[in-house]
């Protein structure tokens, strides 16, 4: 089976190919134009300008898919695309242009979660993945097996979700305001890293602290008897250190220092709760998902903390081409959705069903 997947939800233009044989699946094109240079100079992403640009790329990024994967329309059997949630006039782009092709080519078409697709990027099975797969676990499981609990981290979500069986999510803790990837762009914006902030915040943060901060920086709701999240007063905590020390702005180790620890905050909160969460309810996976999984030590901390503690747990995170907003994610979801026959029960003309919104909910 093969599958053709848009991914128009924020600030990348996305089209994957993805093949599905016996269960394995190959990723035979995974198209990702950015817009990143663009919305840097707003300082975030502005959602008009965004969908300007998708509508100029989406063309170019299917063709590129098909000439990659070497395959015509005839070739696909199935079309999908991420109808939410995310920035309406965004996601409209991709969902209308799949609702085209679908009507077209005569394809079914199957919308997926945004955050579903960045959970399934964990089952991507191609060489790239498999590599990535953390070596030297102590657990002998090598399978993904139920329960799982997946840690989501992206610039829209920061979620624990317990599955106890594919497409069943049960929301188990969340961010009570801004999610992770938010923090870390707002802090990257009020120490002048630019945008997207993240990765920028990663870099400063690699190396030995030169400069020593006068005291630590908060870890919101670490102690809290429950898995729910909040960042944005470790963000204020952040903002009025940098106040109190604007001119230090200039040193690097002073910006490095506060990255740093902003970015263990980060961890230890995150990963003090997946630990909690996990003793809770015995999952027989930990998985990581969203943008803010391709950072190099949430992966590295979590990754630690599992084989320690819990023995018989598989640790899985994405490849990290698969971890930042990509169409192969959608495709992948849209395979399982599309073999479990979850809310797919109509797949004849089905293009005019399907639905845009910007709050769609995770079921
Ligand atoms: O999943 P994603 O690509 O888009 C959304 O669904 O929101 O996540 C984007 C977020 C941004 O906030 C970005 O700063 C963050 O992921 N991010 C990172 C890293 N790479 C991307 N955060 C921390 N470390 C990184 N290496
Ligand atoms: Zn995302």
């Amino acid at each position: 089976m093969i599958i053709l997947s848009l991914e128009t939800s924020c600030d990348e233009t996305a089209c994957a190919i993805l093949e599905e044989k016996n269960g394995a699946f190959s990723v035979l094109a995974n198209i990702v134009s950015s817009q990143i240079a663009l919305h840097a100079k707003w300082g975030g992403v502005v959602p008009n300008l965004a969908a300007r640009e998708h509508l100029k790329n989406i063309i170019l990024v299917i063709d590129e898919a098909l000439k990659k994967s070497r395959l015509t329309s005839k070739d696909i059997n199935l079309i999908a695309v991420t109808n939410g949630p995310g920035l309406i006039p965004a996601l409209l782009i991709g969902v209308e242009t799949a609702k085209t092709l679908s009507y077209l080519w005569k394809k079914p078409l199957i919308g997926i979660h945004h955050i579903e697709g960045h959970i399934y990027a964990n089952f991507i099975s191609d060489k790239i993945s498999v590599e990535s797969k953390v070596k030297s676990q102590k657990s002998k499981e090598t399978k993904i097996n139920f329960p799982i609990l997946c840690l989501v981290v992206s610039g829209g979500h920061t979620q624990l979700v317990l599955m106890k069986k594919h497409l069943s999510y049960e929301i188990i803790g969340e961010t009570q305001d801004d999610a992770v990837g938010e923090a870390f762009d707002k802090v990257a914006r009020i120490l002048g890293l630019g945008y997207p902030g993240g990765p920028a915040v990663a870099k400063e943060a690699v190396g030995v602290k030169k400069y020593k901060l006068e005291a630590p920086l908060p870890r919101p709701m670490i102690k809290s008897d429950n898995f729910n999240f909040s960042f944005s007063g470790l963000k204020t905590a952040v903002l009025y250190l940098v106040k109190k020390n604007e001119k230090l702005l200039k040193n690097n180790d002073f910006v490095s220092a506060v990255c740093q620890e902003f970015q263990q905050a980060v961890c230890d909160v995150l990963i003090s709760k997946t630990m909690r969460a996990a003793k809770k309810y015995n999952p027989k996976t930990i998985m990581l998902a969203g943008g803010v999984s391709a950072n190099t030590e949430l992966r590295k901390q979590l990754g630690a903390s599992v084989q320690d503690e819990l023995l018989n747990a598989l640790y899985m995170i994405p490849n990290i081409s698969y971890s930042v907003d990509n169409a192969a994610m959608i495709a992948i979801a849209a395979s399982f959705r599309y073999k479990l026959k979850k809310n797919t029960r109509k797949l004849k003309n089905n293009w005019e069903d399907l639905e845009t919104n910007a709050n769609l909910k995770l079921n």
